[in-house]
């Protein structure tokens, strides 16, 4: 059967998750843990990848190469840049784009060397599988009631994620990420720090992949205050959900 991954940056993106395998075993390799099992008679692997691109790309090779998974899903938070995309929404990626890859003038601004365009396209399956479980969670994150949340429903959004080795901490930095892309006609909706990188080596492999991202914060002044406490609060949350729609 075919093994699917699941990989998140940080351990409060995927609490709880582990919990829910049956048969599992922990493989260490390249200083990540992954643990693999099986969720409703599917075979599963757990991953989490740690901060950056870098890191991100480590540790989505190991996993490929030693772990035998046929197809990737990242789940974690990210910091909403696109209009109308608010902390608790959900953003389903269509295309992952390096917001800080920069080869000018010897490549078009954004293109990663080598692969012949800004964006990596997520597989387009595993992004309608995605798309219906990011329906489910907002709807059940419109009965938590939860400050954090705002008065208004979580909406479910699909579109251009970008990534980046940056913390967007300024309203300021993530304007000038959402103008720059605008004069290509990329309306990015999200920016967090692994999932280009993650596409990348999945192109190189020709696997599928494909990401949901909860909104912690909007990426401006008060975002190193909402992230923090999103994560801790209710990032796992939605990632119970996600994998209960899967
Ligand atoms: N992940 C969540 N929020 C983020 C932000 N503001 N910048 C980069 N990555 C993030």
């Amino acid at each position: 059967a075919m093994t699917l991954a699941i990989l998140s940056a940080l351990p409060e993106e995927q609490h709880g998750l582990a919990a829910l395998l049956e048969d599992t075993q922990v493989v260490a390799r390249a200083g990540r843990r992954f643990v693999r099992g099986h969720l409703h008679g599917q075979p599963l692997v757990l991953g989490l990848t740690g901060i950056g691109k870098v890191a991100a790309a480590t540790t989505t090779t190991t996993l490929i190469e030693h772990l035998d998974v046929q197809q990737l899903v990242f789940t974690g938070v990210a910091g909403g840049i696109g209009a109308g995309v608010q902390v608790g929404d959900v953003v389903v990626a269509q295309a992952f784009l390096q917001h800080d890859m920069d080869v000018r003038p010897l490549f078009p601004r954004w293109q990663v060397p080598g692969y012949g365009a800004a964006a990596f396209a997520c597989d387009p399956a595993l992004v309608q599988r995605l798309q219906q479980a990011a329906q489910a969670c907002t709807a059940q994150a419109a009965t938590w009631q939860d400050p954090l949340l705002g008065a208004r429903a979580p909406r479910a959004h699909a579109g251009l994620v970008v990534s980046g080795d940056q913390f967007i901490a300024t309203a300021e930095a993530s304007q000038r990420i959402v103008d720059d892309l605008q004069t290509a006609a990329h309306a990015p909706l999200a920016v967090e720090m692994e999932g280009a990188a993650i596409a990348q080596v999945c192109a190189d492999y020709g696997l599928p992949f494909a990401a949901i991202r909860t909104i912690s914060d909007r990426a401006d002044d008060s975002a190193h205050v909402d992230f923090p406490a999103f994560v801790e609060r209710i990032a796992s949350r939605y990632a119970l959900h996600m994998v209960d729609h899967l």
